[in-house]
């Protein structure tokens, strides 16, 4: 692999094998006081971040850090992003500075695309961490990795992925990865929380959270983005809270053995509450520590694993 951009198109081998890895990983540094591995040595590592984040940047950083790269943040805020520079002549920057890989989070769908082309000739490899609504793919390999450790295997598992569809790209993500792994993916939303193209996707479609509940292995509630909802008509907070939050009622409609997932930053309270959010079915803690395990992998795969074959 050379870039991450989406989790469509990635074949089940190399889900695979990043998953493995992220186990290897976390197996390896369990326990140990010193969490500090030789592998990215001499390689650098730049986040570039356009959108606000704590748990993808911070996992990256610490991540790269841990297989000793040398990890810089840019972020939009604090670069000559401000002053007016383009993202292609920010990527070639970074690039001339040496960056062997540039991790980056855009408001528009298809940015980490545009990069991965412009820096074809560097040599340089692009993760997507988020790029608008379109796909977060290092989120549904978390959520894999975390579903896998609690699940066993996804293999036959059905998957509901509740609420804010439209605006979210990590459903998107985890509907394409889900798939490839052998889920069975089932999205629950109101019709104006779906986006156009839901029939060409690979899920079965319900309106109704309490009906769909009792035959799940796993639930992943949405974060309602309303940072990106400009007109439309959308339910009021109460409304959705009431049709699609996940509340101690719900919780108990769920298997004894079915996972909560949320990807964070959570609206307690509104598609989650606190007590479900902190009950033993959650994940959520869970989703965040594997976060750096599989950003690892990621890591390894694109910028070590040729090298060490080729040796
Ligand atoms: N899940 C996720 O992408 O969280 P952040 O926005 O905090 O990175």
């Amino acid at each position: 692999m050379k870039h991450l951009l989406a989790t469509e198109g990635l074949e089940p081998e190399q889900a695979t094998a990043v998953l493995d890895t992220a186990d290897e990983l976390k197996k390896t540094l369990l326990g140990r006081e010193v969490r500090k591995l030789p592998t990215l040595r001499g390689r650098t590592v730049i986040t570039l971040f356009y959108e606000n984040s704590t748990r993808t940047r911070v996992s990256f950083e610490i991540a790269g850090k841990w297989m000793s790269a040398d990890v810089v943040n840019v972020s939009s805020g604090g670069s000559s992003v401000g002053k007016g520079e383009s993202l292609r002549d920010t990527a070639l920057t970074l690039a001339a500075a040496g960056a062997d890989c540039v991790i980056i989070r855009h408001p528009a769908s298809g940015a980490a695309h545009r990069l991965a082309g412009w820096l074809a000739g560097e040599g340089t490899s692009v993760i997507n961490a988020g790029d608008g609504t379109h796909e977060h793919p290092t989120q549904a390999l978390l959520d894999a990795a975390t579903l896998r450790e609690r699940l066993g295997t996804l293999a036959g598992r059905r998957i509901a992925i509740v609420g804010d569809v439209l605006h979210s790209r990590v459903a998107r993500s985890n509907v394409h990865l889900l798939n490839t792994l052998g889920a069975e993916v089932v999205l629950v939303a109101p019709p104006t929380l779906l986006p156009a193209g839901v029939t060409a996707l690979p899920v079965t479609v319900s309106h109704d959270l309490d009906a769909e509940l009792p035959a799940v292995d796993a639930v992943m509630m949405l974060r309602v983005q309303a940072e990106r909802m400009h007109g439309g008509f959308f339910p009021s907070a109460r409304e959705y809270s009431l049709a699609y939050g996940l509340n101690e009622a719900r919780l108990r409609l769920l298997p004894e053995h079915a996972v909560v997932l949320h990807p964070g930053p959570m609206l307690r309270g509104m598609e989650i509450a606190s007590v479900v959010a902190d009950a033993p079915a959650s994940a959520i803690t869970e989703q965040v520590r594997n976060g750096v395990h599989v950003r690892m992998a990621v890591l390894y795969h694109l910028l070590a694993a040729i090298e060490e074959k080729t040796q």
